[in-house]
């Protein structure tokens, strides 16, 4: 046995999968096998969804089903509502909403049964409610009233509606939508792979989701899309971007929302994700931020050959739609649910305990001795 360390387990595959497939030398993502660009232009989230937890895209009849599961489901408890309401006001919101999953696995009856049945129960529950939670804690945050989930709402509009109180004009619902079809799935990125070392123990659903949203919210994963977004607040106008930009770089800075493990030419997410984002700016009249996004990505492009990630476009496009920073990341962990819940699920039919070896460096065997005993 080759005793090579393989630092960030870098280009080893460590399983099969059936849920989506990233090919860097086409630049190109599928889920299930459809591009993820065409389900963007034509499909809807819940649709979306549905395939990437049940490996088909849905006929009229299961996604009339499906739409009404999730939409009877999106109510969390009056304790877990209170609990929200409750928590620190300084609290990060990813915390917030890692600790709202933690909850739920507290209340639900199949918490502890891992058959395909209740798992699949398990997930439509944890990605209907994980919006009111996450909506919920925007709201108290600003010491406003808790809004309901209305069941005549899109999975989208509804989350509008919680968040605002309205439901703004369908072009920027839309762009909401495919961020979130974009940010569902990504194979064995960190988040995924965590929720499947969890779930290889023979754990549960809700903690391998609670275990993957602690490890999203990392600035080098999911956490970009907030880092990103506070640089462009630093850089504040296009004239300054250029000298920012390249201030950044001769300190050897890392760029958020720049680079990515897998795709070394371009992330497949980035130019539908760019057109949505400069249709709102567009919708909401706001020049600065399409301006500084060019100006990021030539230089980036021409001194270091590094192609901006999903986060990139996403970040400026949901301060654009009100959103504050830091809730970001807790809407990216709205969207990735399916695709961990999909994984864990994959796990569970073919697990085998994950247990990768280390190569130890310490110090050689010693012995105690009294002396060393204070
Ligand atoms: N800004 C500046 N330089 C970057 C960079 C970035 N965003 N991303 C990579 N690089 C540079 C590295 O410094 C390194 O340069 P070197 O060879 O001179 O040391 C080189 O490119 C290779 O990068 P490396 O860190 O080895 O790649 P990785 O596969 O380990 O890292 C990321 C991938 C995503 C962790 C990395 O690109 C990054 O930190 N990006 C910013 C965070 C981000 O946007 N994350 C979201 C990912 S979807």
């Amino acid at each position: 046995m080759s005793d090579e360390v393989k630092k960030g387990l870098m280009g080893i595959v460590v399983d099969e999968t059936t849920i989506s497939q990233v090919m860097p030398e086409i630049n190109s993502l599928t889920y299930r096998g459809y591009k993820v660009q065409d389900l963007c232009e034509k499909c809807t989230f819940e649709e979306v969804a549905y395939l990437v937890l049940n490996g088909e895209l849905p006929k009229k009849s299961e996604l009339k089903k499906f739409i009404s599961e999730e939409r009877k489901n999106r109510k969390l408890s009056k304790q877990i509502l209170d609990d929200i309401v409750k928590m620190p006001k300084r609290a990060h919101p990813m915390d917030v909403v890692r600790t709202a999953v933690s909850l739920m696995g507290l209340e639900d009856r199949d918490t502890s049964n891992n058959s395909p049945k209740a798992n699949m129960k398990k997930a439509m529950r944890i990605f209907a409610q994980t919006p009111t939670a996450v909506a919920a804690f925007f709201r108290a945050r600003r010491g406003k009233k808790i809004i309901k989930p209305d069941s005549k709402l899109s999975y989208s509009e509804n989350f509008f509606k919680m968040m605002f109180g309205k439901v703004p004009n369908k072009d920027i619902v839309k762009a909401f939508d495919v961020s979130m079809i974009l940010y569902a799935e990504h194979s064995f990125n960190v988040s995924t792979f965590t929720a499947r070392t969890i779930t290889s123990s023979l754990s549960d659903m809700h903690g391998a989701i609670t275990g993957a949203i602690a490890s999203l919210k990392g600035p080098l994963h999911g956490g970009a899309n907030e880092a990103v977004m506070y640089m462009f607040k630093e850089i504040k106008k296009p004239e300054k971007a250029a000298a920012w930009i390249n201030n950044a770089l001769d300190k050897k800075k890392v760029i958020m929302g720049f680079g990515h493990r897998v795709y070394r030419s371009g992330d497949s997410r980035v130019p539908t994700m760019k057109k949505y984002f400069m249709k709102v700016a567009e919708l909401v009249k706001n020049n600065n931020y399409p301006k500084i996004y060019e100006i990021l990505e030539r230089v980036m492009l021409e001194k270091k050959n590094i192609h901006p990630n999903v986060d990139y476009p996403c970040g400026p496009t949901y301060s654009l739609m009100g959103i504050d920073t830091d809730f970001f990341t807790p809407i990216f962990v709205m969207a990735r649910i399916t695709g961990w819940s999909a994984h864990i699920m994959e796990q569970h039919a073919a697990n085998k305990l994950i247990r990768p070896l280390s190569k130890y460096k310490g110090s050689d065997h010693r012995e105690v001795l009294a002396l060393n005993i204070r």
